[in-house]
């Protein structure tokens, strides 16, 4: 791999013009890749309050259960004025269900519609018809355009770079998307069929950014650091990245990148007790939205990989996974801050990793 100077890929960041969606000028050209199960508002609401994210999209909503207003669908498109520019991420197959869904989240105020297309031909694949694979490229960008449509707010698109290395079939959407207006494709530079196996392939995407005339793309996949996302403006001319496991495992990140890109330098990781406090703010955003108990189940996951990633002994982890309310929650916080991690260095926490589904994945 060749060596990136961090200083000078800056400089050429900083010199662009700033990101914009449609008439929604973004804050910075970093942004927060959807992750089920959590991006949810609490994530969103911390990782904004560091600093630094350009826009954040809720987890993928069934686009009929939201239309049939479903109360945990209508839970996960709920929002907070700091958590602002608000995209919610849609799937569904039927265009009139699309346009629906697409018009009560612009009646709720949301500031953009993002369409999750996974991987665009899947449908066709799946019915067999291999021979037909030349109309589903129509239906699939129809169904785009009834959802550019039936809205005055952008609409994006996510999608994978095709369905194999035979059928790379992103640029071609990508253009496809362009014309009926869709306003910025985001690409996770992986196949479907890949699942998360190998890694981004970085050529792949610049191919999508070489395709369009003039919308922003998005860039997702593998980037952890600065230097990755240097690497990915470099190697690809994308005009912003989306960042998903990379904002888990470090959600200072965006922070840094925009110091990265005013300055050539950046701040480096957080230690031990800045991950408590994250923890902490984390889990009120939480009980904020939910109430008190319900928070305490709703962050058990989180904090069953957070604890561990952080080396809690298992004694501590236990005692935070059975807390019942806030303030038994609370009095285990305090006694992990007292005794610290288990093994390593305070101040330097190894990186956190997270999970990813096995094999391929019909909408990640
Ligand atoms: C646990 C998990 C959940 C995900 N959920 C979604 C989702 O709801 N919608 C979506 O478009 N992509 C989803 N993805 C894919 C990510 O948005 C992203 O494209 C992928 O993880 C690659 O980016 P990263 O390396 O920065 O994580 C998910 C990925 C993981 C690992």
């Amino acid at each position: 791999m060749t060596s990136i100077n961090l200083q000078s890929v800056a400089a050429e960041v900083r010199s662009r013009e700033g990101l914009r969606v449609g008439a929604v000028v973004l804050a910075s050209r970093y942004l927060v890749s959807p992750l089920a199960g959590y991006t949810n508002l609490a994530f969103r609401r911390l990782v904004r309050g560091l600093g630094g994210v350009g826009l954040a999209t809720t987890d993928l909503v069934n686009a009929r259960a939201l239309i049939e207003k479903r109360p945990k669908t209508l839970k996960m498109v709920e929002s907070h004025e700091d958590d602002r520019p608000f995209s919610v991420q849609i799937f569904g197959s039927e265009p009139w269900v699309m346009r629906d869904a697409a018009q009560m989240l612009q009646g709720m105020g949301v500031d953009l519609i993002d369409i999750n297309m996974g991987c665009p031909v899947e449908h066709v694949t799946k019915n067999g018809a291999g021979a037909s694979m030349m109309c589903a490229p129509e239906q699939t960008v129809k169904l785009a355009q009834s959802v550019v449509d039936a809205v005055k707010i952008p609409v994006t698109i996510k999608m994978r770079l095709g369905w194999d290395a035979t059928q790379i079939t992103a640029p071609r959407f990508a253009r496809d998307f362009e014309q009926v207006g869709v306003k910025s494709v985001m690409i996770h530079g992986r196949t479907r069929e890949q699942g998360f196996r190998g890694t981004v392939d970085r050529e792949g995407i610049r191919k999508v950014v070489e395709a369009v005339e003039s919308i922003p793309v998005i860039a997702n996949g593998d980037m952890r650091n600065v230097e990755d996302v240097a690497r990915m403006f470099v190697e690809t001319g994308c005009r912003g990245v989306s960042i998903g496991r990379g904002a888990l495992a470090n959600p200072w990140l965006f922070s840094q990148l925009v110091q990265w890109e005013a300055t050539g330098s950046f701040e480096s990781g957080k230690g031990f007790d800045e991950w408590m406090d994250v923890l902490v703010r984390q889990f009120k955003f939480l009980c904020e939205q939910h109430g008190d108990e319900s928070g305490v189940i709703a962050f058990r996951k989180t904090i069953a990989w957070y604890l561990k990633a952080m080396r809690v002994y298992p004694s501590q982890r236990d005692l935070a996974q059975r807390a019942q309310n806030g303030r038994e929650f609370y009095e285990v916080v305090e006694q992990i801050k007292t005794t610290g991690p288990m093994t390593g260095d305070r101040n330097r926490l190894p990186e956190l990793n997270i999970p990813v589904p096995g094999g391929p994945n019909a909408h990640w």
